[in-house]
């Protein structure tokens, strides 16, 4: 074997392009085959990252401006120098979810986290934000939307909106109309089984499907019965009344997004965090973002196919999902917003602190950053989504 393998070695490097073969040798014996933090001096690292479910302190943590480019191409997206500016804010967590932006009125819609109604019962806020006027409006939808989370624009002044639910009795997608605060249901059931808590949701263009996550997080956080169906990617197409599972196999789904040209989906997995308030769990599911190929069936629905991993997210749990008219790929995450190039690539993050969701409101980034609305400019447009301007 000594005499064969060195033998083998040469030939095997003989094959190799002349720089990976002078990285190789570079980097052989002792040379800097590790990163700054793959080995963290003491091994006494496991408390600290392990029960708070936090893997910042393995990664390198950002100093000084929150724009942390971990390839050059990051800059592509937005000037070193840009700054965060403050949108909105107050003293509770009024700003978690759904972002949706409505270009027509520079309008803002989202969502507060998980709060307590004055008779103990749990509610979720829901509000209008003007871009332009800074103005803050409380909706009170009619019918109520309850435990109201993702949402996508659906027309002009119209959202679908997703109801986790409350008592068994309000959770799908529901159809918002903001000028108007009328609301209507759209999907709620399938085969006459309630869905779990319906948490994002997204259209896709050519077929006017709706792809959208339902996590059992009402269950874990003690507003809904046992599920009856799973942790599943769910596909309404409203022309044909189908409702049916199109992806299985994550712990809890979470974001949903189409690249701007809707040949592949991606679907975020929070499943790490259980929602009963136990720390984030590695072992239960990776922090990762899922994409898959979309392929229209016989009757032109869409099919997701080819599910691989696309990216993972440093800080823990990747939260909403939104995608700029490139096709590069933006994760609310504990740290702040993640980006990816379309192949997967890390280009780098807005390590804001902890970001639900966000919108790319035109070429401006807004994060949801609980109790306050950030936002940055960037030098790139959102990908314009199906219905964000039609009527
Ligand atoms: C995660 O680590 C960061 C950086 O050390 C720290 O500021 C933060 O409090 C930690 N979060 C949790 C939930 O422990
Ligand atoms: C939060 O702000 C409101 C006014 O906007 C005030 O009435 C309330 O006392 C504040 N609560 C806390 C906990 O500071
Ligand atoms: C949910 O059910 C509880 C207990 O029956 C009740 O007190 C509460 O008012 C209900 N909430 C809604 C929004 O229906
Ligand atoms: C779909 O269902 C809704 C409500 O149940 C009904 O009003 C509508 O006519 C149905 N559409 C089709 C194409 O079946």
């Amino acid at each position: 074997m000594t005499r064969i393998f060195p033998a083998l070695a040469l030939a095997l490097l003989a094959l190799l392009p002349a720089s990976s073969a002078r990285r190789l040798q570079e980097h052989g014996g002792d040379g800097p085959i590790s990163a700054p933090n793959a080995v963290i001096p003491g091994g006494d690292f496991r408390k600290d990252n392990a029960a708070a479910g936090n893997l910042t302190l393995l990664n390198n943590a950002p100093a000084g401006s929150p724009l942390v480019a971990l390839n050059p191409a990051f800059w592509e997206l937005v000037d070193p120098d840009a700054a965060v500016e403050v949108l909105a804010a107050k003293n509770y967590s009024f700003a978690h979810e759904a972002p949706v932006w409505l270009p027509e009125t520079q309008q803002l819609f989202f969502v507060s986290n998980r709060l307590t109604d004055a008779s103990g019962s749990p509610v979720v806020e829901q509000w209008l934000l003007g871009l332009d006027t800074g103005e803050l409006r409380q909706l009170t939808p009619d019918p109520p939307i309850l435990m109201a989370n993702g949402g996508t624009p659906y027309g002009k002044r119209k959202v679908l909106v997703t109801s986790q639910d409350l008592n068994d009795t309000n959770g799908g997608l529901w159809l918002l109309d903001v000028a108007t605060q009328k609301s209507k249901p759209v999907v709620n059931n399938w085969g006459g089984l309630p869905v779990n808590s319906p948490n994002d949701v997204a259209v896709h263009g050519p077929s006017g499907a709706i792809l959208f996550a339902d996590p059992a997080y009402g269950f874990a956080q003690g507003f809904r019965p046992a599920p009856l169906v799973g942790n599943w990617v769910w596909l309404f197409h409203p022309p044909t009344n189908t409702t049916a599972p199109v992806a299985d196999g994550f712990v809890k789904p979470n974001g949903v997004a189409f690249s701007p040209d809707f040949s592949i989906a991606y679907v975020t997995d929070t499943g790490a965090v259980d929602g009963t308030g136990q720390p984030a769990s590695f072992a239960a599911a990776a922090p990762a973002i899922y994409a898959f190929d979309v392929e229209l069936d016989g009757s032109g629905l869409p099919t997701l196919q080819r599910r691989r991993l696309f990216g993972v997210c440093p800080s823990g749990i990747p939260d909403g999902i939104k995608l700029d008219e490139r096709g590069n790929v933006y994760v609310g995450v504990p740290g702040g917003v993640d980006v990816f190039d379309p192949t997967g690539l890390t280009l780098g993050s807005f390590a804001v602190g902890p970001t639900a969701n966000l919108a790319l409101a035109g070429d401006t980034l807004v994060m949801m950053q609980e109790k306050k609305i950030t936002a940055v400019q960037l030098r790139v447009k959102g990908a314009r989504l199906p219905l964000q301007a039609a009527e």
